[in-house]
């Protein structure tokens, strides 16, 4: 078996603007899918994913690729985990030139899925770590998230950015503009996050951003608004200024909702987070529902966050330094 590990991300800043130029600054975080892969000798793919808990549920799947289960509203998010393995390995198969290889694939994934944690980046990256290892080529960080983001494009049929992917291949804060990723510094910051057990649809919400950009000017306004946020949070970082960068986190928040990709959950929790002390609380990701993520030294925000009805589970998640790590 060769196994690798991939971290999650929250955004820091600038989801959302990012789709239309501004910079956004996503950061790694300690919650991890880890992809085992063994090489069958009939060429065939079977994937088995385990703990992929979606509503609490922990769900045991198995499929193949020419034998796919029905899919239900619950199903279709292990379906789309099953869709980005396949994917993966046919880039395994194509930066390695072996068009025939198959394989056994477990997938074990702590990161709540579709719910703005980058739980299917994190897979991509994995799965096509675990499998180029498996045929002797280990790629470098920036060839793996090309290939993980290809992966993405092509499941997500087209709307993927590269933030996610370059982030869990390379671990850390990360600016993003256009197709420009990079890594930045950050300390070590105290991340919190909450989790309604939902999750959003991210082609919906970003079309719903594009209808109001396009209806109104003030919302094209509150995109750059959004790019003026990620640009004073860069200084903040750069400052280790943990204060002004939950203002601004805060500030970032309103903005989203502004847009109309906030939800009442997230919008509960995000309040919840700042009452119990939080230096600033945002969304992270598309919205809809899915995650927030706050900023607390203390334990106040996670006691809280875990009474506050509409939160299933609240989490302390250490920035994750390393992206994609080699266990096998
Ligand atoms: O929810 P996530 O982690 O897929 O993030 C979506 C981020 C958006 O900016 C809304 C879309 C994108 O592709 O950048």
């Amino acid at each position: 078996m060769t196994l690798s590990s991939a971290p999650g991300k929250v955004y820091l800043f600038g989801e959302h603007a990012v789709v239309y130029g501004e910079p956004a600054v996503p950061c790694a975080i300690e919650r991890r899918a880890r992809v085992g892969v063994e090489r069958r000798s009939d060429g065939k793919l079977r994937v088995h994913a385990e703990d992929l808990s979606l509503d609490g549920f922990t769900v045991e799947y198995g499929a193949s690729a020419d034998d796919r289960p029905d899919v239900d509203v619950q199903e279709s998010l292990l379906t789309a985990a099953t869709q980005y393995v396949d994917s993966a390995i046919e880039q395994v198969r194509e930066v390695t030139g072996k068009a025939e290889i198959g394989f056994d694939v477990t997938i074990e994934s702590d990161i709540p899925l579709g719910a703005g944690l980058g739980s299917s980046a994190a897979v991509a990256v994995a799965a096509i770590d675990a499998g180029t290892r498996a045929l002797g080529t280990t790629l470098e960080a920036d060839e793996l998230a090309e290939r993980a983001y290809r992966t993405e494009h092509e499941v997500q049929e087209g709307q993927a950015s590269r933030a996610d992917t370059f982030c869990s291949a390379t671990g850390g804060a990360v600016r993003v503009e256009g197709d420009d990723c990079r890594s930045i510094d950050a300390p070590d910051l105290p991340i919190v996050i909450g989790f309604d057990g939902g999750a959003g649809d991210t082609g919906e919400l970003v079309a719903g951003v594009r209808r109001v950009r396009e209806e109104y000017e003030f919302a094209a306004d509150t995109i750059e608004a959004i790019g003026d946020v990620v640009r004073n949070g860069e200084d903040a970082l750069a400052a280790d200024d943990v204060e002004e960068l939950g203002r601004l986190m805060n500030f970032n928040h309103g903005l989203l909702s502004a847009l109309g990709v906030s939800s009442r959950s997230l919008d509960t929790m995000t309040w919840a987070a700042r009452d119990a002390g939080a230096l600033g609380a945002k969304l992270t990701g598309a919205g809809g529902g899915g995650c927030i993520v706050a900023l607390d030294p203390t334990p106040e925000t996670q006691t809280a966050l875990s009474f506050t009805p509409g939160c299933e589970d609240a989490f302390r998640a250490a920035l994750a330094d390393e992206g994609v790590k080699r266990l096998e």
